[in-house]
């Protein structure tokens, strides 16, 4: 029953936190701006700058949600995509670096 042990040893979770600078710019920059960028701005939603970003948070993090509705959800690569933007904003208190 020795074995049984190596079951139950817990691993270390550790979390490090998301910055716009490193994470969350290089998201917006390849699925967004396009469409949310300083020429054109759908939705009247800039998505170019920290400052108009943070504005914005709570109708980004609706609107990243997977419902199948129209949403933004679609434009991103990848569901890890959208669980950084989410913890980005709930999490690391939209941190810039
Ligand atoms: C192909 C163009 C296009 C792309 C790419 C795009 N959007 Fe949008 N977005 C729109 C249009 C059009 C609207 C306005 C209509 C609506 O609200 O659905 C909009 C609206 C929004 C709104 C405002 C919703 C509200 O509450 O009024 C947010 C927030 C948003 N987009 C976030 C994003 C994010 C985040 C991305 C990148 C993942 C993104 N969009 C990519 C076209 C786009």
């Amino acid at each position: 029953m020795v074995g049984c042990a190596e079951v139950n040893k817990s691993v270390a979770y550790s979390y490090s936190p998301l910055s716009y600078v490193n994470e969350i710019e290089p998201i917006f920059a390849h699925n967004c701006i396009r469409c949310h960028g300083v020429e054109v701005a759908r939705g009247g939603i800039y998505l170019t700058e920290y400052d108009s970003i943070i504005m914005v948070s709570d109708q980004i993090l609706e609107k990243i949600e997977n419902t199948g509705n129209e949403n933004m959800y679609r434009f991103l690569n990848s569901p890890e995509d959208a669980y950084k933007i989410r913890d980005w904003i709930q999490k690391d208190n939209m941190a810039y670096e």
